[in-house]
């Protein structure tokens, strides 16, 4: 099946800029490490060709850019490349549409791909043949998702945090989103049982706090594929499964009884995340 339309349209895409939040540089860093160990090599020197399938409005790319010559981010959507080309200031950045699940570079030219927040969405064995073709031999494809999976009290220490994973599958089940989606909050159990490499392994334990509102944690939410078309059907934002997931967050918390502006918090993410190589 083709989610062409998943993010597809202006709307969307600038719901997704404005609330999805970057990723840390820990999790370059982790990737980059894990590439040069396994390759052996020293840590000085920019490797050549990155290439982010599903690079959405550019939000997986620039954490990557010191380590490489030239970046190539390419998305299914036209309004997510038209936005990452607008807001995009850096040189050795491009950004291309693709039609189909072809990459468009050739055979055996490039260091490391990403896939952020985007397998889910892709046919998996399409997408591992694609990364088997366009990788040097010995280069790798990094396979990673953020997932929000921890709150604590801000004075809390991390011993006390409680996890918010299941309460957010609810959400997705609730909004009608793809099953495959669930496999964020499963650590991408399902993706790494599919993909056919040998090579396969994980990058273990990599997680992020940050403070969060109530409110930043319910608009990181609307940014779901399915969120806008639920706002369509005209049942209205309060009576949203967001409501209900906002309220399961401060009941967690035991911050019932405060308006959700004044609901603050230490959110961690998680980072599931997988390596092959070719
Ligand atoms: C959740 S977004 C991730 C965007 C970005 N990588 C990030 O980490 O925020 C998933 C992206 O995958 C794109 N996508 C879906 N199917 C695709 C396909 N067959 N080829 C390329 N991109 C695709 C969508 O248009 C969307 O921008």
């Amino acid at each position: 099946m083709s989610y062409a339309h998943c993010y597809n349209g202006k709307e969307k895409s600038e719901l997704y800029a404005k609330h999805r939040p970057p990723y840390p540089d820990i999790v370059a860093e982790a990737i980059m490490n894990y590439l040069r160990s396994k390759k052996g090599d020293g840590k000085n020197g920019k490797l050549k060709k990155m290439l982010d399938v599903g690079c959405g409005g550019g939000q997986s790319i620039y954490i990557f850019t010191p380590y490489f010559e030239s970046i190539l981010g390419i998305d299914i959507s036209d309004s997510q490349i038209e936005y990452a080309n607008k807001h995009n200031s850096n040189k050795n950045v491009e950004f291309r549409i693709v039609r189909d699940n072809v990459f468009p570079v050739g055979d055996n030219s490039v260091d490391l791909i990403i896939c952020a927040s985007a397998v889910h969405w892709l046919d998996l064995a399409t997408f591992e043949t694609e990364c088997h073709r366009v990788l040097k031999p010995g280069g790798y494809c990094a396979i990673y998702a953020y997932c929000p999976s921890f709150v604590r009290k801000i004075n809390e220490p991390q011993s006390k945090r409680a996890s918010i994973v299941e309460i957010e599958k609810q959400y997705h089940r609730n909004m009608g989103s793809q099953d495959l989606i669930l496999d964020v909050f499963g650590q991408y159990d399902i993706i790494y049982d599919r993909l056919k490499s040998n090579t396969k392994e994980r990058i273990e334990g990599l997680e992020f706090e940050v403070e969060n509102t109530l409110i930043q944690y319910k608009n990181l939410f609307k940014t779901v594929a399915k969120y806008l078309e639920y706002l369509n059907l005209g049942l209205g934002e309060e009576n949203a499964p967001i409501q209900a997931l906002g309220s399961h967050v401060k009941r967690i918390l035991d911050m019932n009884d405060l308006p959700d502006d004044e609901v603050k918090f230490i959110l961690t993410y998680t980072y599931p995340t997988i390596m092959f190589r070719k």
